[in-house]
């Protein structure tokens, strides 16, 4: 597992205009050897520009990019240890299956035979050994997808870069390759980035994310730290499904409380935060069934039995507050669509920040 300060790739106040646009605007953020590090974010918030600063195809208008402790200024992509994986596969269709993937060893002038070791090596790596004289049009999705992956592992350079790879992919499909590229990323033991704007991809395959908004890094951190300590009311919206209330909050006695809409709805905070206007973040499992009394009140509108969980949306009694999206855990409680029931908000669970 990578140490904290094991830093392989750096950005540093890493700004990019074009004429109009400022795509991505003071941006930081530090990926270490041999972690798979995604960047999510809506479409349009910078990730292709950022991706493609690190790679060299873009110049910063400020800031530094550094790998291995090297300021990149001014050296070309080729120069650069990295290798880029597009969102649409490139394999060159009048090539084998072997050629496309021995075709940048042949570039860097590798001897045959080592680069027949070698494509064999990598083919097998991504479960296509003995594919090596088929053409790429007599391949499935899935596997031109990952002879496209063995083509850029095989100059084992010490930084992948991904984008939205898997996106063109049907779901199914999807979900394998996410199980092959993490089954790969544990036995090269590479520094994977990958850019995706499916922040369940990236939940799923990263050991640390940093999710964008508007050319802006919100938050860096472990998908779980994210997901439990959003830094934002953006991060938490974004990452995972929760509810957003807007509210008010006042400590009296020590105790700080969010009152939300006409102040029906009503809850005490465990951590004190200054009287006046907040955003609250409550996720879908933080509510519980109450038995009586309850912090929110209202009728379940929708609700989907899923086996392990339930899914409710309840419609607050207060005009104030907006569908809630409720999921409790394990056995099947007794409620059904158009019944009336109350919830409570467990202690602790509520994430504010002021506005
Ligand atoms: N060459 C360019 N010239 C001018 N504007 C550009 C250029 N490339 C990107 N932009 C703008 O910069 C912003 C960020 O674009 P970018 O491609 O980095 O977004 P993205 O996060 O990769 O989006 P997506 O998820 O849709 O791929 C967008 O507003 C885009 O229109
Ligand atoms: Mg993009």
């Amino acid at each position: 597992m990578a140490g904290a300060d094991d830093a392989l790739i750096q950005l540093r106040g890493v700004r990019k205009e074009y004429d109009e646009v400022t795509a991505v605007e003071d941006v930081d953020f530090t990926i270490r050897r041999g972690e798979f590090f995604s960047l999510v974010g809506p479409s349009g918030c910078g990730k292709t520009t950022t991706l493609r600063m690190i790679s060299g195809f873009e110049t910063p208008t400020a800031g530094t990019v550094s790998l291995d402790g090297v300021n990149m200024a001014g050296v070309p992509p080729n120069e650069r240890d990295t290798n880029l994986v597009f969102q649409h596969l490139s394999l060159f269709p009048h090539m084998t299956v072997g050629e496309n993937v021995a075709y940048g060893l042949k570039k860097a002038g590798v001897d045959s035979a080592t680069r027949e070791q070698k494509v064999e090596e990598y083919l097998e790596l991504v479960d296509l050994e003995g594919f090596e004289g088929r053409n790429p049009n007599e391949l499935s999705g899935g596997q031109q997808q990952r002879v496209a992956l063995a083509r850029a592992l095989v100059n084992e350079p010490s930084v992948l870069l991904f984008d939205e790879p898997l996106s063109s992919l049907d779901r199914k499909l999807r979900k394998q390759m996410q199980v092959e590229l993490r089954k790969i990323h544990e036995k090269t033991e590479g520094s994977f980035f990958y850019v995706t704007h499916d922040q369940e991809v990236a939940m799923t395959l990263s050991d640390r994310m940093a999710v964008m908004n508007d050319g802006r890094i919100e938050q860096v951190g472990t998908p779980e730290e994210i997901y439990r300590e959003p830094a934002s009311a953006f991060v938490a919206d974004f990452i995972g499904d929760t509810n957003l209330f807007e509210g008010r909050a006042r400590t009296e006695n020590g105790t700080t409380t969010v009152e939300i809409g006409d102040g029906t709805v009503s809850f005490p905070l465990e951590k004190r935060v200054n009287d006046g206007p907040v955003t609250v973040s409550v996720r879908p499992e933080d509510f519980s069934l109450a038995s009586n009394g309850g912090t929110l009140r209202g009728v379940v509108t929708e609700r989907y039995f899923q086996g392990d969980q339930t899914n409710y949306i309840v419609e607050p009694d207060s005009a104030a507050v907006s569908d809630v999206r409720i999921v409790t855990q394990g056995r099947d409680t007794p409620i059904s669509r158009g019944d009336r029931a109350s919830f409570d908000i467990q202690r602790g669970a509520p994430v504010v920040f002021e506005r």
